[in-house]
């Protein structure tokens, strides 16, 4: 692998021992997938942010990487710590487990990302223009960078996330190249989706098709004639979640589909996989809801605001978490969502998520228009769940 000058110094510990670090990790990443060179980036996400998942060994490993003098070299952000960080107590979340995290997160403040903690890094100022080399790991959001926006990264893990942001450079491999980033299978869909629900429900069939089909193809989606950017964003967390998918290219949609004609191999999604799908996710028989939960992936702003008309002067009658993004809390806060929401007694979790929060059995039937966070309740935190579309899941809370 060819090295620039400067590259190799970070390798020889020129530029300190966090940085060195980095290029190790970035050197073998790029030797394992035959990479040329490095590619210099200009935003990054890094993943495994929850203590819940990094546990005592990952807390080190970034404080080393703090001690060792790491400093972010370009935009940097986080993924979904495992709490509210101004909030926790309102959660429920042991005291504990919040000193860890504020550990945690103080450990990549002195390493200069910011500590926006979101999955929407998107909504929050990290927002790569189209064709720029990016290095994000958070699989949701790398799926949007690449398919919506058009910016390139590979879907890269918590460690050679932070590489990148201390070193501003990824190998060249992947999805970094033109020629990785064709499409190898046509997908014809029913017209006429609409909505989170419908749109996750979508990513979720196609990915379960292409997790059978053995591989991992990029679709290339024919058939949506429009779409939002709540519905793009909650498709790319379900296709990256059933499928491992980090790009698609969505016909009249997203970017680079006009450069490519719709592959031979082909597959069709019906209706009726449809409504099966959101079935098999609608399994409670007589089991009250007990968690209500909406925000995976983070709310926007005009979802928060939804949110606060459905609940004007109501009163929820069970544990109601809103997660988003702290910069999208603070504008739903000016606009007065906020005193809207919570004096119906719903509450923000803001930094934090469903999913990555410390909850495992907490509650037992969870609400959520998400097919990924249905996805995690099931399997990580043992939850039953109930999907529905996003304001039948707010009147779930007032049932
Ligand atoms: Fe984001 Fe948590 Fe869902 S990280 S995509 S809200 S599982």
């Amino acid at each position: 692998m060819q090295l620039t000058l400067e590259e190799q110094e970070m390798l020889d510990g020129v530029h300190g021992r966090a940085t060195q670090k980095a290029m190790q990790i970035l050197a073998a990443l790029g030797t394992i997938y035959d990479a040329e060179r490095m590619l210099p980036v200009t935003s990054v996400q890094i993943a495994g942010v929850s203590y819940d998942n990094l546990g005592e060994a990952g807390l080190q490993f970034l404080s080393e990487m703090a001690d060792g003098g790491g400093k972010a070299q370009v935009l940097a952000t986080l993924n979904p710590a495992g709490m509210d960080t101004e909030n926790w107590q309102a959660l429920g979340i042991p005291e504990d487990f919040a000193e860890k995290q504020e550990r945690v997160i103080e450990a990549f403040a002195r390493m200069g990302v910011l500590t926006t903690c979101t999955c929407t890094p998107y909504l929050t100022g990290n927002l790569p223009p189209f064709g720029e080399h990016i290095a994000w790991a958070e699989s949701s959001a790398v799926c949007y960078a690449n398919s919506v926006l058009g910016a390139r990264t590979n879907r890269e893990g918590g460690p050679s996330a932070l590489a990148a942001a201390l070193t501003g450079r990824t190998p060249a491999y992947g999805l970094h190249l033109d020629e990785k980033r064709r499409p190898d299978l046509s997908v014809y869909i029913p017209s006429g989706l609409q909505g989170t629900l419908e749109f996750g429900t979508l990513g979720m069939v196609i990915g379960q098709k292409m997790e059978a089909s053995g591989g991992k193809p990029i679709p290339y989606i024919m058939g949506i004639e429009r779409a939002s950017l709540e519905e793009l964003k909650s498709f790319c967390a379900s296709l990256a979640t059933y499928g491992g998918a980090a790009l698609f290219h969505m016909v009249g949609i997203t970017p680079e589909a006009a450069q490519f004609s719709p592959p031979g191999e082909v597959i069709q999604v019906t209706q009726d996989e449809l409504e099966e799908a959101v079935r098999s996710m609608n399994l409670v028989a007589n089991e009250p809801v007990d968690f209500v939960s909406l925000g995976c992936p983070h709310l926007s702003i005009q979802e928060i605001g939804r949110i606060a008309e459905l609940l004007k002067d109501k009163k929820v009658t069970k544990e109601f978490w809103i997660t988003t993004a702290r910069p999208v809390w603070q504008l739903a806060d000016r606009m007065g969502y906020t005193q809207i929401i919570e004096a119906s007694g719903a509450k923000f979790a803001a930094d934090t998520c469903c999913v990555v929060a410390p909850i495992r059995g907490r509650f037992k039937v969870m609400a959520t228009d998400s097919a990924k966070a249905c996805y995690y309740a099931t399997g990580k935190n043992k939850f039953k769940t109930v999907f529905k579309p996003f304001d039948e899941v707010v009147l779930e809370a007032l049932r």
